[in-house]
């Protein structure tokens, strides 16, 4: 079940959350990296958990993409900006397409993964839609060693005479478990109308070990390729996995 209202009742409001042209840059990772293992071809790809299609839309064109999500409004949003990909409505820890991939890819959806046992699941998942020799290639926005703690983000974006102002306020309340937490506000003008809501999601938090440890387990030989910190300073690497 969804219970963040940012992927429900205020999916529209995504596109103005975090724009697809913020992506451009990190997706040219994505696809060295998927180039690097896959060398040149149309190959196929599936992305577990593709929100908006924003990252995805940077690799359509040279892929031959499917995509799940958990969020009905979500694929819708995807299959907007999106238009030639299949998507299905499924959960990473449970989907079975029935068919494998060259490639298969979770973005900052892998943060909703909050215990050991879900990024198994997640994991198994990944592995079940593999060819042998096919990659998965995972982006976590924190580890738990570089974790910022309570931090407070806000950026403004606009468009089509809407603007949306996003305040992120980021903590973790227990520091023994593996869990963190953003509570967001977000407040948007379209016209003369001005609203304010709240969403709050718990997002999971494991050490780069961990990671590594897990998909070890699972059948995956790991890499990790460092980057420049997405905007806001999260996510600084790919974790790339190749199927044993
Ligand atoms: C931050 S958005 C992903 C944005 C995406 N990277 C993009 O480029 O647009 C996170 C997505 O993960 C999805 N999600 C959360 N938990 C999930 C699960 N267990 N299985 C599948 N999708 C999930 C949410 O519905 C949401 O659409």
């Amino acid at each position: 079940m969804q219970q963040h209202r940012l992927y429900s009742d205020l999916a529209h409001l995504f596109p103005l959350v975090t724009p697809a042209a913020d992506y451009a840059e990190e997706a040219g990772y994505w696809r060295q990296a998927l180039r690097r293992v896959l060398g040149p071809g149309k190959h196929s790809i599936l992305e577990l958990g593709v929100g908006g299609g924003h990252l995805l839309s940077y690799l359509t064109e040279e892929f031959q993409a499917t995509a799940v999500d958990l969020s009905p409004q979500m694929l819708e949003l995807s299959q907007q900006r999106n238009p030639g990909v299949q998507h299905w409505q499924g959960d990473m820890r449970t989907v079975r397409l029935g068919r494998t991939f060259r490639a298969v890819l979770i973005h900052d959806a892998v943060m909703y993964m909050l215990t050991e046992e879900d990024l198994r699941a997640a994991l198994a998942t990944a592995r079940a839609h593999l060819e042998p020799g096919g990659v998965l290639i995972l982006a976590p926005d924190w580890f738990a060693e570089s974790f910022p703690g309570t931090s407070v983000l806000h950026w403004t974006h606009r468009a089509g005479g809407m603007e949306l102002t996003t305040i992120e306020y980021a903590f973790d309340p227990d520091p023994s478990d593996t869990t963190v937490e953003s509570r967001f506000i977000f407040i948007w003008r379209d016209g003369t109308e001005l609203r304010v809501e709240q969403d709050h999601h718990v997002m999971g938090l494991f050490s780069l070990a961990t990671w590594i440890r897990l998909m070890e387990e699972m059948g995956f030989e790991s890499v990790v390729q460092r980057h420049a910190p997405r905007e806001g300073g999260y996510g600084d690497c790919l974790l790339v996995g190749i199927v044993r």
